[in-house]
């Protein structure tokens, strides 16, 4: 594994309140040390439950990972399984240590089209946990941001049809609310590891000014530093959101 020097957070600098994670990599850090893509998988999960508690830590509130995509069911079925298998015992084994620690869980996805025997799990890790407020953990699962959109779209033009709204009410707080996002602030920060650097259909609408950080370690490397470095990396960036950079304080003020 490459050295990373030991990093801080910035003193006087927020910290992201939203940071969304692209949990990339697990295939290539099993196959790089000649074991099955399940173990990188499940390597995955222990950082994903470090990361949980790092951040809580850190300061960060929102906390959004990208565990199954809607285009992941492409993959080989006993890998689709195994990733099925983790996210339910995931929910079964860390659910009550969540809830211990004040995290209220959501999960955001297309649900109809999650198998049987998970949506229960699902339904129950967010129902326990509602009243939570020490920090959110969001659970991509079956998501795609286009999938996301359509589903939105098709709220929207019911809510027109059925005459709740005029077309002209459709604005961009409209929209949100629409998603499965809603009530959820933007991401501030969206981590991809493993060194790629795209969105992969994760988040589109939300990430309009969201800052990205690219991490090269694969995921089950991505340790408290490596979260650390991420959010210095944050820190130091200056965010406009389309205005422009404020003036530079002269001597005379
Ligand atoms: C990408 O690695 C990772 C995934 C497709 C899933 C992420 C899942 C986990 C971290 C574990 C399961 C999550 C939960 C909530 C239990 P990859 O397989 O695409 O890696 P590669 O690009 O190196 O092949």
């Amino acid at each position: 594994m490459e050295y990373v020097p030991p990093a801080s957070l910035v003193p006087g600098r927020p910290v992201p309140s939203h940071v969304a994670i692209i949990m990339d990599g697990n295939g290539r850090w099993a196959q790089a040390r000649g074991l099955s893509r399940t173990k990188g998988h499940r390597k995955g999960v222990e950082a994903l439950r470090d990361t949980v508690r790092n951040a809580g830590e850190l300061g960060v509130r929102w906390l959004t990972v990208y565990a199954f995509s809607s285009e992941n069911w492409k993959r080989p079925p006993a890998e689709v399984r195994d990733l099925l298998g983790l996210l339910k015992r995931f929910i079964r084994r860390d659910l009550a240590e969540l809830h211990r620690e004040g995290v209220r869980v959501r999960i955001i996805g297309c649900r109809d089209t999650v198998p049987d025997d998970i949506r229960p799990l699902l339904e129950e890790a967010e129902s326990l946990t509602r009243a939570n407020t020490a920090m959110d953990l969001i659970v991509a699962f079956n998501y795609g941001a286009r999938d996301e959109m359509v589903r939105a779209v098709q709220r929207i033009a019911d809510r027109v049809a059925d005459g709740s709204i005029a077309s002209k009410d459709i604005d961009q707080a409209l929209v949100s609310a629409a998603l499965d996002t809603a009530s959820i602030p933007d991401p501030d920060l969206i981590i991809r590891t493993s060194g790629e650097q795209r969105l992969s259909n994760f988040l589109l609408w939300q990430a309009a000014y969201s800052e990205f950080v690219f991490a090269n370690c694969a995921w089950p490397d991505f340790d408290r530093n490596a979260l650390l470095r991420a959010i210095a990396e944050y820190q130091g960036r200056e965010r406009r959101f389309g205005d422009v950079a404020p003036l530079a304080e002269t001597a005379a003020g």
